[in-house]
């Protein structure tokens, strides 16, 4: 069996329905008595074209719901101590009959076995209010790609969905979803991003209280920007996994500075998003530096990481002079 960009092959026959693939679970291939994480596969591929992405190299095709729900039901028999279930789709809410069926089965696995269920979804497919309400889970963990709130960077991506609309549409799910835990991935260093759309896309996303993936810009091979990287002004870095080091828009010093603010900022982003309170209390701060900061959630952070390495400086010292 192999994966070549234009599709699944078995037996040297390109495989169309996936359901002919033989389930690793089902087969009994594996021993779960001790597993406490699995994937069920739930797609292959993806039908949008976005410029850094390897998973467009096959087209989107599904599981059928039936092969799905038995792949679940023998997971829970057979592994008494899972704890994680990644539901491996690019975006779950694309296909929206199949996630009407899919979401009350792996949210019934979830509350009943207290089990965390992780997925992928495209921000361009929240406009799904239904299928939003159904994610409206604790044990759900969704990873939304947003990637840039930079214009410019999203339309080279070819992502598909404005600014404007990303809003509008991370609204939506923390309306119709505001139990699950949403995450929002971005990319450091896309073509066309500056320091200053970064610092925005990072400002925003701060704004929205969900926490955040931050990935820095790898080009994989076969992807539009692989073909052509100094068209896009891009350098790379001479080892896997092949990091972007600079674009015509940001240099490597640029890039630099962006990834030590990033890590700062995370720090934050661990620390509060998880408590309500605090969350509530790093937003009201912020908008105290509203009027003379650009930037004042990622002001604030940063300020606040300094802080606590500073402390952690003396306490360090401290230690090191302690009598006992
Ligand atoms: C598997 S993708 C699926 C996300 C979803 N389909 C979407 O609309 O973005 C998960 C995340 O991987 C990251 N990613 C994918 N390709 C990448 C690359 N070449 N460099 C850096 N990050 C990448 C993106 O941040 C993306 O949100
Ligand atoms: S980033 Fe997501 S939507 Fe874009 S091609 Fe990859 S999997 Fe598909």
């Amino acid at each position: 069996m192999f994966q070549t960009r234009s599709g699944t092959f078995k037996d040297q026959v390109i495989v169309k329905n996936l359901d002919d693939l033989p389930s690793p679970y089902l087969s009994g291939a594996f021993d779960l008595s001790r597993t406490r994480s699995v994937e069920v596969a739930v797609a292959r591929g993806c039908n949008r074209s976005c410029s850094y992405c390897v998973i467009n190299e096959s087209p989107l095709r599904y599981f059928s719901f039936e092969r799905i729900k038995l792949e679940v039901e023998y997971i829970l028999s057979r592994a008494p101590r899972v704890k994680k279930i990644m539901a491996g789709v690019a975006d779950m809410y694309e296909n929206g009959p199949l996630a009407a069926k899919l979401l009350p089965l792996l949210r019934r696995a979830a509350e009943s076995r207290k089990i965390t269920v992780s997925f992928y979804a495209n921000v361009a497919s929240l406009h799904k209010v239904e299928l939003l309400k159904l994610s409206d889970s604790r044990w759900f963990r969704i990873e939304i790609g947003v990637q840039s709130m930079n214009p410019a960077a999203l339309g080279l991506c070819n992502r598909g969905a404005t600014v404007r609309v990303i809003a509008k549409h991370i609204d939506l799910m923390a309306q119709y979803a505001p139990k699950a835990h949403k995450i929002l991935g971005l990319i450091r260093g896309l073509p066309k991003d500056t320091t200053a759309g970064y610092l925005t896309t990072l400002e925003w996303a701060l704004s929205t209280g969900m926490q955040l993936s931050v990935n820095q810009l790898r080009l994989v091979q076969g992807t539009e920007f692989n073909i052509e990287p100094e068209k896009f002004g891009l350098t790379v870095g001479a080892d896997y996994p092949y990091f972007v080091l600079s674009t015509s828009s940001m240099s490597a010093n640029d890039m630099h500075r962006l990834r030590a603010i990033t890590d700062r900022v995370m720090f934050m982003v661990k620390l509060i998003s998880p408590h309500p309170a605090l969350q509530k209390h790093f937003q009201a701060l912020a908008a105290g530096f509203a009027r003379s900061k650009k930037f004042p959630r990622v002001t604030l952070a940063l300020a606040f990481a300094s802080l606590v390495g500073r402390m952690e400086g003396r306490l360090a010292q401290a230690w090191l002079y302690c009598p006992v």
